[in-house]
């Protein structure tokens, strides 16, 4: 495997008494998805909030493109390509679809948009309203449209930023089976198509999508990496199997 985009080292996040993650290490390969997957309340926003920067960890190290990010500000993070969804959905409801995709591509540029530059975030905007099929909402208040489409926006949104590591939080909660199949061919398209989207790390609850579309996956349970590996190996890891079937015990 080429050496790691990005390698957390045993990361540790405690509230008050409780230990939201145990030493847990995750690698994201520089191309491809990697998947991260847990029943609820096993870690993985806390994962990602560590990742980008909004939760300081109680321990452990990230290593980002071989730098320690350990003291880099979220914004800091953001402007070295990390770009994120969240798992309840951001954006600017009274705004067009455009908009929001604009308004995301402005803040990605540092020291503010100039001139030629505003051409480029136009076109930017532009090619990635129509790569995830958004033209024809492009003009509609993001407010106004079913979660579906919505996702898509939040999508774009990373994407104007041009991430090298793009982190998606549950990007197929609240679709339908035939928009979470149109997801994940865009997602596939987007990402790993032509070799030179960005790497991705995929926290899902839908395992068949996790399955279908990550090279890599890490299992985490109550704050634990309980496996990691290939789909192949992790979908009969017996302590993968027994985490979800606790869960839809539950
Ligand atoms: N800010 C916080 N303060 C206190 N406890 C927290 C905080 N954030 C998360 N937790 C707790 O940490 C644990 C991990 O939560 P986290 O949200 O990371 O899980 P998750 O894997 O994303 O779950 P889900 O699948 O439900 O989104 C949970 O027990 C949660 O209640
Ligand atoms: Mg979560």
């Amino acid at each position: 495997m080429p050496e790691p985009l990005l390698r957390a080292n045993a990361v540790t996040v405690t509230f008050g008494g409780l230990i939201a993650l145990s030493e847990v290490d995750l690698e994201v390969a520089p191309t491809g998805i990697t998947g991260l997957i847990g029943p609820n309340g096993a870690g993985k926003t806390t994962m990602f909030n560590v990742i980008t920067g909004l939760q300081r960890p109680t321990g452990g190290t990230v290593h980002y493109d071989g730098h320690d990010i350990r003291r880099w500000a979220p914004q800091r993070r953001a402007r070295a390509g990390m770009s994120r969804t969240f798992q309840r959905l951001e954006m600017f409801v009274g705004m067009s679809v455009r908009d929001n995709l604009r308004s995301a591509w402005e803040a990605s540029v540092p020291g503010g948009v100039f001139g030629r530059q505003a051409a480029a975030g136009r076109e930017t905007v532009e090619e990635i309203l129509s790569r995830l099929q958004l033209h024809s909402f492009a003009d509609r208040r993001a407010g106004e449209l079913p979660t579906g489409i919505c996702r898509m926006v939040e999508l774009g949104r990373a994407l104007c930023t041009r991430p090298r590591l793009l982190l998606l939080d549950e990007p197929s909660s609240g679709l339908d089976a035939g928009e979470t199949a149109r997801f994940q061919d865009l997602l596939v398209e987007t990402t790993s198509g032509d070799g030179l989207g960005p790497a991705v790390l995929l926290v899902e609850h839908d395992v068949r999508l996790v399955m279908d579309v990550c090279q890599q996956i890490t299992v985490l349970d109550f704050g634990r990496r309980i496996a990691a590996g290939p789909p192949a190996e992790v979908r009969k890891d017996p302590a993968v199997i027994a985490a979800y079937l606790g869960e839809s015990a539950a």
